[in-house]
Order: C-alpha cells, then sequence, then structure tokens
C-alpha cells in the first residue's frame, strides 16, 4: 500500500505519470513491448489510488495538453512538437510583478531540503517543500543528493550572476517544461505546488554570492 502512495504522490507532485513499466521501457524497449499494460488498466488503477483524494488532487489525473503529447511519445518527442510544448508552458509562467527575482537565500535552502507535500499523509498545515535535493547535488556540504538532475553547486557563481540567467532558472523551476519539454522535473509554479515567494527564495539560493551554493 505504502508504494501505492508513493507512486501516486510522485505522480502529483511530478505531473509525469512514472511507474515501474515506463522506467522498463526506456531501458529495455524489447522487453517491455513484451509486458506493455493494458492504459485502461493503469488509468483505472490510478484512479482508484486516488479515491480519498481532495478534488483537485483528482483533476490532476487528467494530463493537461503537453503531458498528453509527452505520455504519447514516451516523452522522446519530435523538435516540432516539443517547441509547441516549450510555447504554450512558457505562456503560464508568472513573473514577479516587482521584478525582483532574488528572494532570501536562506529560507530558500530550507525549502529545497523539504520533502514534503502532495503527499497523503501531509494535512492542511503542510508547507510544501522543492525537495530539490531528491535530483540535485547544491551546497558542497549536503552529502546526500539524488543524481537525476545535473549538480547545481555554484549554479550562480558559473554563470556570473548573471540575471538573464536567474530569469531562466526561475522559469525552470515555475515550469521546467518551458525550457525543456517533458523535463522530469516538476513544474512547481504552473502546478501550484510552490508559492511565488518559495521560487524567489529558491532562485536565491542559486543566484545570491553568499548563498553556500555558490562558496
Ligand atoms: C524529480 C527530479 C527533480 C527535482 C525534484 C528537481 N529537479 Fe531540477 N532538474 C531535473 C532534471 C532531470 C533536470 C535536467 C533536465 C531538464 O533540464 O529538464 C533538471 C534541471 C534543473 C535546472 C537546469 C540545470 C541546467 O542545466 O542549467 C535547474 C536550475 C534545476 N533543475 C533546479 C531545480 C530546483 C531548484 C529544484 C527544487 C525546487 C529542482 N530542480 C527539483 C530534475 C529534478
Amino acid at each position: 500500500m505504502k508504494t501505492i502512495l508513493k507512486t501516486a504522490a510522485l505522480v502529483l507532485v511530478a505531473g509525469t505519470i512514472v511507474l515501474p513499466l515506463t522506467a522498463d521501457a526506456q531501458t529495455a524497449p524489447k522487453q517491455a513491448a513484451a509486458k506493455q499494460a493494458d492504459p485502461a488498466v493503469i488509468d483505472a488503477y490510478l484512479k482508484s489510488t486516488f479515491g480519498k483524494a481532495p478534488p483537485e488532487w483528482q483533476a490532476r489525473i487528467e494530463p493537461d495538453e503537453s503531458l498528453k503529447t509527452c505520455n504519447n511519445f514516451r516523452n522522446d518527442v519530435p523538435s516540432a512538437e516539443a517547441d509547441k510544448i516549450v510555447q504554450r508552458e512558457l505562456a503560464k509562467v508568472v513573473f514577479p510583478a516587482d521584478g525582483k527575482l532574488l528572494g532570501d537565500w536562506k529560507e530558500g535552502k530550507k525549502i529545497a531540503n523539504n520533502g514534503r507535500g502532495g503527499q497523503f499523509s501531509d494535512n492542511e498545515k503542510t508547507v510544501n517543500g522543492g525537495n530539490c535535493y531528491a535530483c540535485h547535488q547544491l551546497e558542497l556540504a549536503e552529502v546526500s543528493y539524488g543524481t537525476l538532475g545535473p549538480s547545481l553547486t555554484s549554479y550562480g557563481k558559473d554563470r556570473k550572476f548573471d540575471p538573464a540567467e536567474a530569469k531562466q532558472a526561475y522559469t525552470k523551476i515555475y515550469n521546467s517544461h518551458a525550457v525543456v519539454a517533458c523535463s522530469n522535473m516538476p513544474r512547481f509554479g504552473a502546478n501550484k505546488f510552490l508559492t511565488e515567494k518559495q521560487i524567489k527564495d529558491i532562485v536565491a539560493l542559486l543566484f545570491d554570492p553568499e548563498s553556500p551554493v555558490n562558496k
């Protein structure tokens, strides 16, 4: 049961259907073809795991237009389709009204370390986190991190703290598909998982010269 809930939470957070079968299909296409499951069975199974979820969670089971394309091509979209996804997703990015992209890196550090939110065991007081360390290395002092995404150490420093690069990072965190179509990275702002303030704080973690990421 725990695995089911975890899968459901991952689907909700990433907005992408990540099932063992999909992983198989990527690594061993021939084997996967032989044991491909009926999509209708998978859909019904997923819906059943969301039985007691609130309506806004239920609504997320239905993939949006971009995700449908990603699913149809198993994330390997032709470049014309990828361009359409990037344009569509870029239009969803809301930039801060005050024009300031960098918040407080100390808060950003807490958010990057926080893996809560989007889980059935959470309650209304749970503050959603970015869980960045699940996929990225950030500050060198932290030895526990995932490697699905590239290392982000010295991220701002390597980019000479260029404001255009900070804007690109804000875009990436707000809506990863606005930068890379069918990215495995969650669409934190577009899916209203993190607030604008939280995203600014994380951008500061990457781009503030005082941030441990740049030390
Ligand atoms: C589920 C895994 C996952 C999580 C969680 C995740 N990312 Fe990513 N991220 C990726 C992957 C994979 C890539 C590379 C492919 C791509 O660009 O989409 C990436 C790319 C990036 C990039 C662009 C790197 C470059 O090449 O310049 C930035 C910046 C980034 N992530 C920041 C973050 C931050 C900050 C968080 C936490 C709020 C986060 N990511 C959470 C998977 C993840």
